[in-house]
């Protein structure tokens, strides 16, 4: 779907500057969720700009759908961009236009007619949830609305492509989630890939099925999100899934915790993934041998709607072989067990 090759950027304001971005290598493919992370000035925005040509790279090579962007002709340009929807973080709206006459403006661009427009903009603000606000300005709504506003607009032309620039970090967190779910909703409904930047590990980790890292324009790591955040590789990384504290949430005041007394054991990190995340698998494996368990800490989450979750258990057994046989037992049952301290 979206091919990039060698991308590079330099901006030429200052003679003898860095790249803003270089080599760049990228693969998404058609109906993916794709995040892009990096701190500040990573490079995030340019690289995201360079996909519809916003901003021109200065080698390498973009492919949407087998055409070569950068070897379009201004008119050609104009065409393939309205297949290319892309929203940002303070919304971008026309301050004193309506919200039915934002949702208008790429309308008219492409020579739609006015009834189809009035059409058109009814099933967007449906979509969207905007129903009652279509002659509200932009000044009357919530920063919420305005972003549902400014993902109708994006979607006007039935995009194949939604590029999203920081789109949720100007907005508090439940609003973020339900903008969020807004996407992850539409990605489902209309196929459309998303093609996200972002430097909230949440965001990734709420509607992403891969994200690639970025630190001072190149691309750290990339990844599946579930492989990416449980083995975080680049020490970027190990930062920004660092930040999404759950992991460390403590469930020893209420979880379920079997102590011998035995402080001396080994502590283990399990991982589970789908359904077995909630399995007594662990209890199972106990059960029946003389090795007792206490949780340390535990979590359970989702990921773009598959559950998983990690326990740090601490195993006490009379005998080190008989631990060793429950870390085994656990790995047969398909668990990803870590051993932590021995
Ligand atoms: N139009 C421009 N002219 C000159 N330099 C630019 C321009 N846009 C970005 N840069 C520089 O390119 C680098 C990457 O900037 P970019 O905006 O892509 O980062 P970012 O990851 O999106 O950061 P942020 O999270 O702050 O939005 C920075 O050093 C920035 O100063
Ligand atoms: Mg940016």
């Amino acid at each position: 779907m979206i091919h990039i090759e060698n991308l590079q950027k330099v901006y030429e304001d200052i003679p003898g500057r860095v790249p803003a971005i270089q080599q760049i290598h990228l693969h998404i493919d058609r109906g993916e969720i794709f995040g892009i992370i990096g701190h500040s000035g990573a490079g995030k925005s340019t690289l995201l700009r360079c996909v519809n040509l916003l901003e021109r790279p200065s080698s390498g090579s973009i492919t949407i759908d087998g055409e070569d962007m950068t070897s379009l002709n201004a008119k050609q340009l104009q065409v393939k961009r309205r297949k290319i929807g892309m929203i940002f973080q303070h919304f971008n709206l026309l301050s004193s236009s309506t919200v039915a006459d934002n949702i208008a403006f790429p309308l008219r661009l492409a020579g739609m007619g006015q009834a189809e427009i009035a059409a058109r903009i009814k099933e967007l603000l449906e979509l969207v949830g905007l129903q009652d606000h279509a002659d509200k300005y932009p000044s009357q709504l919530s920063g919420g609305q305005k972003q549902r506003v400014g993902i109708a607009r994006a979607l006007a032309n039935h995009p194949d492509v939604l590029l999203c620039d920081e789109a949720t970090s100007a907005l508090d967190p439940q609003t973020t989630n339900a903008i969020l779910a807004l996407l992850l909703d539409i990605n489902w409904k209309l196929g459309i890939t998303i093609l996200l930047i972002t430097h909230e590990m949440q965001v990734i980790r709420a509607i992403c099925d891969r994200v690639a890292v970025m630190e001072k324009g190149l691309i750290v790591e990339t990844g599946k999100v579930l492989d990416v955040f449980l083995q975080p590789q680049h020490p970027v990384t190990k930062d920004f899934v660092g930040q999404v504290s759950d992991f460390a949430t403590s469930m020893t005041d209420d979880g379920p915790s079997v102590n011998s007394g035995n402080t001396q054991g080994t502590m283990i990190r399990i991982t589970y993934i789908g359904a077995k995340t909630y399995e007594p698998i662990l209890f199972e494996t106990v059960k029946s041998t003389n090795v007792t368990f206490a949780i340390m800490q535990g979590t359970i989450s989702s990921m773009k709607g598959v559950p998983y979750g990690q326990l740090v258990v601490q195993l006490s057994g009379a005998q080190q072989e008989e631990i060793d046989t429950v870390i085994a037992k656990l790995k047969q049952e398909g668990m990803d067990v870590e051993v932590i301290t021995p």
